[in-house]
């Protein structure tokens, strides 16, 4: 009986080690370690603000990176496979859904959420599961250092901020600023503290600093105090929702100077809510439509074909992200969440529309802004 019970434990042992080689061995992820044509295949969760206030940034973020999933699918190296989930821009759900990527859907790698204030509460989650994550629009200080699996691709605050300052100043001489800023999100408070460190840094005399909240319609306050103090320019650090509202009061109360924001105000809903009050807003991003580069322009083409508009900002850095995803998948050669993190980590000098990426030891990403200013209801480079 003894014995009977040893050959058959032997073989039932013998018929898993079987099994399990004939399924490629074990994996980490239930994502597939290669598909039928021997690309390394894997499924990446997005979290994405697709519903409410920032409803634009979502739909530009899914546009990049269904149009990157469709040019990966057709060149045929690695198949990525998109889980897209909604966050509303709300802290909870972006971590309820980000559990259920990690855990239901057991993704490799996840791209988003589209806010710092999200990121936030969905990065050390992430990070404690191993599950690599890519912010590509995140961009408030000590996003990377949450932990060792998370990137982001967008530039922070702290790079484009001081660009942007620097060429207001040389282009209008500008002197004394005010400084408004929303002081109940991860993102434009950590704009606000750029702001802060860059008028002084390049000796702008600081007038006052007014602050508002997240789905304020009246600004006319905070404007007037502005007002009466005649700042040569307005450093304002807003999403896009809020930011374009107090372009239009201003406009509206005869303040015409020009404002300086950040990657949260830089996108076309701007122009879309505010109209002619939007010309004046300056901005720094790696991403420009016009730059002079055959990968941009491909991008810009193939995109206004598929959506109808050019891509924004947000869509590029999206586009881009899936890139990054899939450069990191097809050097891991396998849907192994650490192998994937160390393959993304090693990525150095990847081109992509937004330049040529790498990353710092960080996971932050390392790239030049380029400096844009709203004239005649356009972005434009300042030269
Ligand atoms: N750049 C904005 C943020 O980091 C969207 O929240």
């Amino acid at each position: 009986m003894k014995l009977n019970f040893r050959m058959f434990a032997t073989i039932a042992s013998l018929f898993v080690l079987f099994m399990l080689a004939a399924c490629g061995g074990s994996n980490d992820t239930a994502s597939d370690a290669s598909g039928e044509s021997g690309a390394v295949s894997g499924k990446i969760g997005v979290v994405s603000f697709m519903t409410g206030s920032g409803a634009a940034y979502g739909e530009a973020i899914t546009n990049g990176l269904e149009l990157a999933e469709k040019e990966l699918d057709e060149a045929g190296e690695v198949d990525v496979e998109l889980v897209i989930e909604d966050s509303a821009g709300e802290p909870d759900q972006a971590l309820s859904v980000t559990q259920k990527l990690i855990n239901s859907e057991d993704v490799v790698g996840i791209i988003g959420p589209t806010l710092s204030t999200e990121m936030e509460v969905v990065g050390p989650v992430a990070d404690q599961n191993g599950v690599p994550i890519m912010g590509t629009s995140n961009t408030a200080e000590g996003i990377p250092q949450i932990g060792e699996y998370v990137f982001r691709d967008s530039i922070p605050e702290t790079q484009a901020i001081p660009a942007s300052v620097e060429k207001a100043i040389e282009e209008y001489d500008a002197k004394k600023v005010a400084i408004m800023y929303g002081n109940d999100d991860v993102f434009t408070k950590a704009g606000y503290d750029a702001m802060k460190d860059a008028a002084e840094d390049l000796g702008l005399e600081e007038l006052t600093t007014q602050t508002f909240q997240i789905g304020q319609s009246d600004y006319k306050a905070q404007l007037s105090k502005i007002k009466q103090m005649e700042p040569d320019l307005i450093l304002c650090s807003a999403l896009y929702n809020e930011g374009a509202v107090i372009m239009k009061q201003a406009r509206s109360m005869g303040i015409d100077v020009p404002f300086v924001g950040g990657n949260g105000f830089n996108s076309p809903e701007v122009i879309e809510i505010a109209g002619d009050a939007a010309d004046g807003l300056i901005v720094a991003t790696p991403w420009f439509t016009k730059k002079d580069d055959q990968k941009v322009q491909d991008f810009v083409s193939t995109y206004k074909d598929e959506f109808g508009k050019e891509p924004d900002q947000f869509a590029a850095q999206a586009y881009d992200g899936l890139y990054l995803m899939a450069e990191g998948l097809k050097n891991a050669g396998e849907a192994d969440r650490d192998e994937l993190r160390d393959a993304i980590a090693e990525i150095d000098g990847f081109e992509g529309v937004l330049g040529d990426i790498s990353f710092d030891e960080d996971g932050d990403v390392v790239m030049d802004p380029t400096v844009l200013i709203i004239e005649d209801g356009e972005f434009k480079e300042m030269k």
